[in-house]
């Protein structure tokens, strides 16, 4: 049996993560690896429904302004979930988990967007998951003004097409989106061996290469 591994993909809205982790769960597959991929928040049964309360712009209407400490224990709610219902079942099979957003996501947004601080989500990501961390994580951090512009866009063309608005998080300030992004440099600072940032322009194929160079290493070592 190969072994498993760990990996997720983190970055703002709008940084190009979901595509590279898509690029590289096609490619894996196609040596023959085991590959199961989901996303946070979401990716079980119960964290879908966790989603759409969280993510769903229509649910301030029904369910008030979500306080920022009920966020930060919904976000751990679901990511309990998918880690006892998929992560770590799948990993214990040989499979490569490949994980769009994981706590480092709650750490940026929570901890330093909400202004929470990431103390407080550390100490819930050890009481609530074991401290199970990644052995990888790749962050697609481009410039600011670029992903901002890009998350955008994105939004007005998914409510054009679909009627629904996921955009809670994408309609905060750009101070917001500064904190956060400033988190994620930090994180990448503090732990240089799990994260590997890719703060430069360049093309989708040329970034997509250099993360599965990286995989393989990994996965050899
Ligand atoms: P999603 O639609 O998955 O977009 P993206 O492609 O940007 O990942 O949206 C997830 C949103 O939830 C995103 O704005 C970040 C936010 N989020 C948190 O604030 N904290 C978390 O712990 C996680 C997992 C996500």
């Amino acid at each position: 049996m190969s072994r498993g591994m760990f990996v997720t993909f983190e970055g703002l809205d709008g940084s190009g993560k979901t595509t590279q982790l898509r690029r590289l769960a096609a490619v894996l597959e196609a040596e023959g690896r085991r590959v199961v991929t989901l996303r946070q928040p979401g990716g079980t049964p119960l964290g879908d429904r966790i989603r759409a309360v969280l993510l769903d712009s229509k649910s301030e209407a029904e369910v008030g302004v979500i306080a920022p400490e009920a966020e930060l224990a919904l976000m751990f709610a679901d990511r309990a979930q998918s880690l006892k219902q998929v992560i770590l079942p799948a990993l214990a099979e040989g499979a490569v988990v490949l994980c769009d957003r994981y706590t480092d996501s709650s750490e940026a947004y929570q901890g330093a967007g909400r202004g929470l601080g990431t103390e407080r989500v550390l100490a819930l990501h050890k009481a609530v998951c074991n401290d199970v961390q990644p052995e990888l994580t790749v962050l697609l951090l481009p410039p600011l003004e670029r992903a901002l512009k890009r998350a955008r866009r994105r939004n007005d063309r998914e409510v054009k097409s679909s009627g629904t608005d996921e955009g809670r998080f994408e309609r905060e300030g750009e101070e917001f989106y500064r904190r956060v992004h400033e988190q994620y440099e930090a994180i990448a600072r503090r732990e240089p061996k799990r994260v590997v940032m890719f703060a430069e322009e360049a093309s989708i194929e040329a970034i997509g290469q250099r993360i599965l160079e990286v995989v393989r290493e990994r996965l050899r070592g």
